[in-house]
Order: C-alpha cells, then sequence, then structure tokens
C-alpha cells in the first residue's frame, strides 16, 4: 500500500506512518494480548491494559491528540468524518481482532469509535487502511492539482455523486459516448454533468 499512489506521494512529507504490535509492548507473558470475556461465551477480547501499555510506550502516556478505535460499533465512516480527520495534525488508530475491544479501551482510551460500514469483518487491520487510504487523500500533494475538488461527496458536487466519465473510443460496440461530452461546448458539458450528478444523488 505504501508504494502506491496517493500514499506514496505524501509519505515522509505530509505524512508520517508508524505501525505497532501490541504483541511488541504487552505487560504479559509470551506476547499474549487478549483473554476470556467475562461473564462466558465466545471469542477473546483484547485487554485494556495491553493497550495502555501501548501508547505509554509510543507517547510516554495518554496521546493528546485523537485515538480512534475500528469498531462496527462505531460512528459510520462518511466523506464528512474523513474530511474532519484529515485536519487533524496526528492520529492513533486501534484495530483489534476476534470479540473485539474491552469497552474501556473505547470508553476511557480512545476520543473516537469509527465503523467503517455495516458487516463486521475479521479484524481492525482492513479499516484501519481503508480510513488511512481515505485521509491520505485529502492531504495536499497527495493527488494532481484539483482532482480531489470535485468528486462523489464533495462540497462542489454539494454532497452528492459525481457525473458519468467515458473516454476513447467514442464509440464501442454501438455504445456511444454522450453526443455533449463531444460538443466541445463547455457550458453544455458543465450543465449535463450538474444534471447528472443531480439525478444520480436523487436516486440514493
Ligand atoms: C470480528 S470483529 C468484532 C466484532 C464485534 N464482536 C461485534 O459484534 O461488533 C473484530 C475486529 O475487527 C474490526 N472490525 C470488524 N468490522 C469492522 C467494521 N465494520 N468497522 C471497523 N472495524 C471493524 C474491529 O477492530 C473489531 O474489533
Amino acid at each position: 500500500m505504501t508504494e502506491q499512489r496517493p500514499l506514496a506521494a505524501v509519505l515522509g512529507t505530509e505524512l508520517e506512518l508508524r505501525l505497532f504490535n501490541y504483541r511488541d509492548t504487552t505487560p504479559l507473558r509470551s506476547g499474549q494480548v487478549d483473554d476470556e470475556p467475562y461473564g462466558g461465551g465466545a471469542g477473546m477480547v483484547l485487554r485494556v491494559d495491553v493497550v495502555a501499555a501501548a501508547l505509554e510506550a509510543v507517547y510516554g502516556g495518554a496521546p493528546e491528540h485523537r485515538v480512534i478505535a475500528l469498531t462496527p460499533q462505531g460512528r459510520p465512516l462518511t466523506q464528512a468524518v474523513v474530511e474532519e480527520l484529515a485536519a487533524e495534525p496526528e492520529l492513533t488508530l486501534l484495530s483489534s481482532r476476534f470479540e473485539g475491544f474491552d469497552e474501556r479501551i473505547v470508553t476511557q482510551l480512545c476520543s473516537d469509535a469509527i465503523s467503517i460500514g455495516p458487516y463486521v469483518l475479521s479484524g481492525g487491520e482492513l479499516p484501519a487502511m481503508v480510513l488511512l487510504d481515505a485521509i491520505v487523500r485529502r492531504l495536499p500533494g497527495a493527488l494532481a492539482e484539483g482532482s480531489g475538488e470535485r468528486e462523489s461527496f464533495s462540497a462542489d458536487l454539494e454532497g452528492g455523486l459525481e457525473y458519468p466519465h467515458y473516454t476513447r473510443p467514442a464509440e464501442f460496440r454501438g455504445w456511444q459516448v454522450p453526443d455533449v461530452l463531444l460538443s466541445g461546448d463547455h457550458g453544455r458539458v458543465e450543465e449535463w454533468r450538474r444534471a447528472q450528478s443531480r439525478e444520480r444523488s436523487t436516486k440514493q
């Protein structure tokens, strides 16, 4: 992931990325990081003392910046949330596995809990990468000039969906590119695009 644009474009300049494994700083023996749930039931739960030790080792205590737990029970990730987080100077993302976090991690050690969607994945690694990718695209220099300004959910399209795109050939198997896009009339093209964007957005 770090070799691919747009992440590669900002890594080392706008973005400093550090990865940590709870096992490297756990105070428990044999790299233990989770335990059986109180009250019984299946699965293992990530321990609060393990996460506290990781934050202590990395930041010397509770970080002053936002600490985000990735969990299906969190606030749904939207472009508005991405914009909000992209404006933060520093973030810590916490992932879990199996049954998830001891609740005290979320309530006491985190400032936010975010879900990438109403479904359950096996672990927080992919959600963390999804959030990272969405944030990175909003950092200065990540994208070619202007290309991030007008896209789905942007203010430029009033939070709606982007209009359809076409490229060469103008006709393929009888499937035609709309005439207006070949007209060279920028005013009509802009009008058509806005109308398409509105239509797609209201269908949602
Ligand atoms: C199997 S899930 C735990 C699900 C949890 N027992 C529940 O029912 O809500 C294990 C971990 O994957 C991550 N995860 C799974 N789905 C996610 C989602 N939709 N959004 C964010 N993180 C998710 C979280 O870190 C979670 O703690």
